[in-house]
């Protein structure tokens, strides 16, 4: 029986492990750095990659976002999922190298979308291997979709799905900021780092939320703050914090003080 009661979900924000604004290049001393520090956690724990700049731009260049619409797509979709599958041996590798027993999933092989929200997901394949202690790696693809033919489902949707489904005790959200501000960090100089939110604050300050400035066809913050509201509705606690710094995850699971966004679901 798996015991999920203590999973830990990590999202791995595309912005930190690759330039996202250089196609298809991987930040490799970050990587390692990330998986010293993932090597030290004891507890279950889920890996969510990001896709940055192996997904974000061949996505729009073949305007992949919109679903299928003319077979050209076919080839620029499959070049697109080979990057991904790139990207995935990259931090696999740099993972198994420094002792964290991780295996790739692929979701398009796991899941059913419709237009470009997770409608079915199988869950069985993962849960067996988290039981034995393996640690998934999965990330943002392109998946089946029952209404646009394919679609585009990013690593936050994916991690927040995952942290519902299996009952995680927290779901973290790495990403190229310290966590949320009153506005975006990158735009306005004078935004503040906001330390902690409940659900109710959060729904309030949404419209304050931006996107990203960095190629992004997921909703950057802002689309990562509305795929939370399922998980804080589930009664698990989301933290947004800054994957540059990989020493504050330990601190951010034991409870620690460190500088981050803890968001409360009551
Ligand atoms: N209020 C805000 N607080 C923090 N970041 C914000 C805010 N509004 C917009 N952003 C932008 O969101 C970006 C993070 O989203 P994104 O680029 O999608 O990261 P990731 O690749 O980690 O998913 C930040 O780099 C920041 O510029
Ligand atoms: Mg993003």
């Amino acid at each position: 029986m798996l015991n999920s009661d203590r999973l830990l979900v990590l999202k791995l924000g595309g912005s930190v492990i690759t330039d996202k604004r250089k196609a298809f290049t991987p930040r490799v001393s970050i990587i390692k750095a990330i998986s010293r520090q993932l090597s030290k956690i004891k507890e279950p724990m889920l890996i969510v990659r990001g896709a940055g700049s192996f997904g974000h731009i061949p996505v729009k260049k073949f305007d992949l976002h919109r679903g299928f619409h003319e077979e050209q797509q076919l080839r620029g979709c499959s070049e697109t999922k080979l990057r991904l599958l790139e990207l995935d041996a990259i931090l696999l590798q740099n993972l198994i190298r420094h002792g964290v027993p991780a295996v790739t999933y692929t979701p398009s092989s796991m899941l059913i979308a419709g237009d470009g929200r997770i409608e079915e997901f199988n869950l069985e394949p993962m849960e067996s291997l988290l039981s034995l202690g393996f640690v998934p790696l999965i990330g943002g693809d392109i998946v089946p979709d029952r209404k646009t033919g394919f679609s585009v489902v990013s690593g936050d949707q994916i991690a927040a799905y995952l942290a519902v489904r299996l009952k995680a005790r927290i779901l973290l959200l790495g990403s190229d900021v310290d966590g949320v501000f009153t506005s975006d960090p990158k735009k306005d100089r004078s935004a503040k780092l906001i330390g902690s939110l409940s659900i109710q604050e959060l729904n309030a300050r949404l419209s304050t939320i931006g996107t990203s400035s960095a190629p992004d066809v997921t909703g950057g913050m802002l689309g990562k703050l509305m795929e939370t509201i399922q998980v804080l509705r589930a009664g698990i606690e989301v933290v947004i914090f800054n994957l540059n710094k990989p020493e504050r995850i330990e601190p951010i699971i034991k409870g620690d003080s460190v500088l981050c966004t803890r968001i409360h679901p009551s």
